[in-house]
């Protein structure tokens, strides 16, 4: 992406159009977010995955919309010209009434679209996110917020017909919600290519094989900075933790 051209989803429609790829990344603070900026990722996620790789905590049920806004705010001074989609917590909308008040305080801080897991589930959700004049970005697949409902397994979506015809019946109701794009987790290559090629929206793949309209990665697992757990389908691209402990004990060594 041209560093200068803000991008808006619009834009990401525009990119699902020209059969242009969509490459997006997690951003949670004010550093990293102006690196990827300045690298031309036309998307940044603030995603509640900084529970695991920044907070600390086994999994993402445990972020709180307090915390969201404190990483949105920090991803937001550095000004992107990326959309800056901020990641909805567990338990923050729920309701059609709940979702706006969610919505609107992550736009407060800085996002300029919301992203929620779950299809028709939560289609009057998404309705009501909208009808706020916010966009938003779905999220279907593996739910790592219901992780715990799933025995706390990440597990492959569309492996059988009832499962493909599911992801199948979301993705019809995110594109009649017109949603401008939308994340597939560990969803079978064969059925991410089928929804990619069926549907409006782009879909950003994670886990879900080469067909979809772009990729995305947890950036700490990109760049191998949290070297405790990677997931199978990443390869890291730079092994920064262990580069943090070689050239920590260098220095102490040195002193
Ligand atoms: O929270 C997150 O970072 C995400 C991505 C893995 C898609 O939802």
């Amino acid at each position: 992406m041209d560093a200068a051209t803000k991008v808006t989803p619009d834009t990401i429609r525009a990119m699902k159009a020209a059969r242009r790829r969509v490459a997006a990344l997690t951003a949670y603070d004010y550093p990293m977010a102006r690196l990827l900026d300045e690298a031309g990722i036309p998307i940044l996620l603030v995603g509640d995955s900084l529970g695991m790789v920044v907070l600390g905590y086994p999994d993402t049920t445990h972020v709180t919309l307090a915390e969201m806004e404190h990483h949105i705010r920090a991803v937001a001074r550095a000004r992107p010209s990326a959309l800056l989609v901020g990641d909805l917590p567990y338990h923050t909308y729920q309701s059609p009434a709940q979702v706006v008040i969610s919505a609107q305080r992550l736009v407060a801080a800085g996002a300029e679209a919301v992203k929620a897991e779950g299809g028709r589930d939560i289609l009057p959700q998404i309705r009501a996110i909208q009808a706020a004049g916010i966009p938003f970005m779905g999220h279907l697949g593996m739910l790592p917020q219901h992780v715990l409902e799933e025995g706390g397994k990440y597990r492959i979506k569309g492996k059988d017909d009832a499962g493909r015809a599911k992801l199948l019946d979301d993705a019809t109701a995110l594109a009649e919600a017109g949603v401008f794009a939308v994340v597939l987790e560990l969803v079978t290559p064969p059925v991410a290519k089928e929804i990619t090629a069926q549907f409006p929206f782009a879909t950003i793949g994670i886990g879900s094989g080469p067909d979809c309209d772009g990729q995305i990665l947890v950036t700490h697992d990109l760049l191998g900075a949290f070297p405790w757990f990677t997931p199978k389908f990443v390869q890291p691209k730079l092994r920064v933790g262990e580069d943090v402990r070689r050239v920590v004990r260098e220095w102490v060594a040195s002193l």
